[in-house]
């Protein structure tokens, strides 16, 4: 990853390959642009009528040569509207200045970014905002690729450094960075491992990619298959009979916080491939099942994070994983299982897996007494309907905990929104041969879902991310390329950082 430092300093004396400045909407400058204005004499405005820039949101752009300067490239970078400025713009702006100059031949460069105003922000969250943006803005998945970029010589970026206006802010502008770092290290794990293809991200894997967390606060333990039996994790154990791949139940436990403290529970579904069981899915983007294990690598990645910041809280981590098939031995509709809890489940569909195996996640999660618990899961096709990529779908028993949680999504645009769960919708999945059936017809069907996992939480405290139209995007955003996006890590970590 490319390495970002803060500093404070006029635009003229910046030595780097490339400076970038914010331009306001109707041409205004800002404050580093006026004193490159002064430094320059007249030049910037008539530049800037020759290239027709207008100060428009995301508009980039680059002047060369620029005289009295000694960077070789003045870039202006569209701001828009000031008032109507958020955190996240100045995300979209990191994101998007990286990524036009990274293989443009600038190699340093810095930007002036966090002296646009944006209401209610402090400078640290700028800070902290502009930098997630390069990161996140230039995070890309091409190990199974040639490497094009080197073949054409064109060079990546090396270095960025974050304009602050005032040396006095350096040390908590310093720390703005660090936190963005860690939790972006996080986002970009979850992604690495959502976009991994189904014959390389086995359940094997995910169990390894756990124990590959090092930290002296942080114990990890992955259970096979004979494991998994003795335990008796039988809703897993039905849903991987279809598969000719042993499941794997990963525990993780990072003791960040007090010694007695209760943990916040974090529990993931780790279907490494979902084709719906014996019943199967459409052939059409069946591929995209692949990230039917996004919830496990969300997870994973808020471990990596908190471990990087030695959060002071205590985590239990719980995953279930297993891919989804067809094999001889698969599980079929109108089988009954005793999943862990003693619940009995009758299966109506074998594509809605997901809440079978966080059944017995969830309950085994419950059994250890944490404070509260947060699943992460792409548990239905009809949360991507109601949602969309925009928001992942919140439930869950704790109002308190779910507000807090939907103020953490807005601030870190990793948004969440709240569907009911009324008492009634449980109706919806009452069996009439054992205690539960798994699916509760089509309508509300993400509630029902969720009605279904609330079985196995006991009374504590719980929350429920539906991720399945965000953990991955097919059309690729500013801060996000195509594929699986880290969903339910920023959120969850600004969450965990405010509790703390
Ligand atoms: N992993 C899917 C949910 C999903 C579908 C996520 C499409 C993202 C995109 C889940 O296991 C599933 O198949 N759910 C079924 C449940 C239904 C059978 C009650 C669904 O949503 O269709
Ligand atoms: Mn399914
Ligand atoms: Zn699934």
């Amino acid at each position: 990853m490319v390495e970002i430092s803060v500093k404070a300093g006029d635009p003229n004396k910046q030595r780097d390959d490339a400076v970038v400045l914010p331009l306001l909407a109707g041409r205004k400058l800002t404050n580093a642009g006026k004193a490159l204005q002064e430094a320059t004499g007249k030049a910037i405005p008539q530049y800037l009528r020759k290239f027709d820039h207008l100060g428009k949101f995301g508009e980039i752009g680059l002047l060369y040569e620029v005289e009295q300067v000694f960077t070789q490239r003045v870039v202006f970078i569209g701001g828009g509207d000031e008032k109507k400025l958020t955190l996240h713009h100045l995300r979209r702006l990191g994101a998007l200045a990286a990524r036009k100059l990274d293989g443009s031949g600038a190699r340093d460069i810095s930007l002036y970014l966090p002296e646009l105003n944006v209401r209610g922000a402090s400078l640290a969250d700028k800070v902290q905002a502009v930098a997630e943006g390069v990161w996140l803005g230039l995070y890309r998945f091409e190990k199974y690729q040639a490497k094009k970029d080197e073949q054409e010589g064109k060079r990546e970026l090396r270095a960025v450094t974050i304009m602050i206006p005032s040396r006095r802010h350096l040390a908590e502008a310093e720390a703005a960075v660090r936190t963005a770092r860690s939790v972006c290290d996080g986002v970009n794990f979850a992604r690495d491992l959502g976009n991994e293809p189904g014959n390389v991200c086995t359940p094997a894997f995910l169990g390894e990619q756990a124990l590959s967390l090092k930290h002296a606060k942080l114990k990890v333990t992955v259970m096979d298959k004979s494991a998994i039996e003795k335990a008796g994790f039988k809703g897993l154990l039905a849903v991987n009979q279809g598969s000719d791949k042993e499941p794997r139940f990963i525990v993780l436990r990072y003791q960040g916080g007090a010694k007695d403290d209760k943990p916040v529970a974090l529990v993931g579904k780790g279907l490494t491939f979902d084709a719906g069981g014996i019943s199967i899915k459409p052939a059409a983007q069946m591929d995209e099942m692949k990230f039917d294990m996004c919830g496990a690598a969300a997870v994973l990645g808020i471990f990596k994070a908190a471990i990087a910041l030695e959060l002071p809280v205590n985590l239990l981590g719980v995953i279930a994983s297993t891919e989804n098939l067809l094999g001889g031995s698969a599980y079929k509709p109108g089988d009954i299982i005793t999943s862990y809890k003693g619940v009995t489940i009758e299966v109506l569909n074998t594509d809605a897996e997901g809440r079978i195996i966080l059944a017995d996640a969830l309950a085994y999660a419950a059994e250890q007494q944490p404070a509260e618990i947060i699943d992460f899961a792409t548990l239905t096709g009809a949360c991507v309907i109601a949602l969309g990529g925009e928001a992942s779908g919140l439930m869950g028993s704790d109002e308190a905990m779910l507000r807090k949680l939907q103020t953490s999504g807005d601030h870190t645009r990793d948004r969440a929104w709240p569907l009911p769960m009324y008492e009634e919708y449980q109706e919806q999945i009452k069996s009439s041969i054992a205690d539960i059936k798994n699916v509760g017809g089509r309508e509300a069907g993400t509630i029902t879902a969720a009605c279904f996992l609330s079985r196995f939480v006991d009374e504590l405290p719980w929350a429920h991310l539906d991720i399945a139209g965000t953990a991955w995007n097919m059309k690729g955003s500013d801060i996000a390329a195509k594929g699986a996006t880290g969903a339910g890590v920023r959120l969850v970590m600004d969450y965990l950082q405010r509790r703390a």
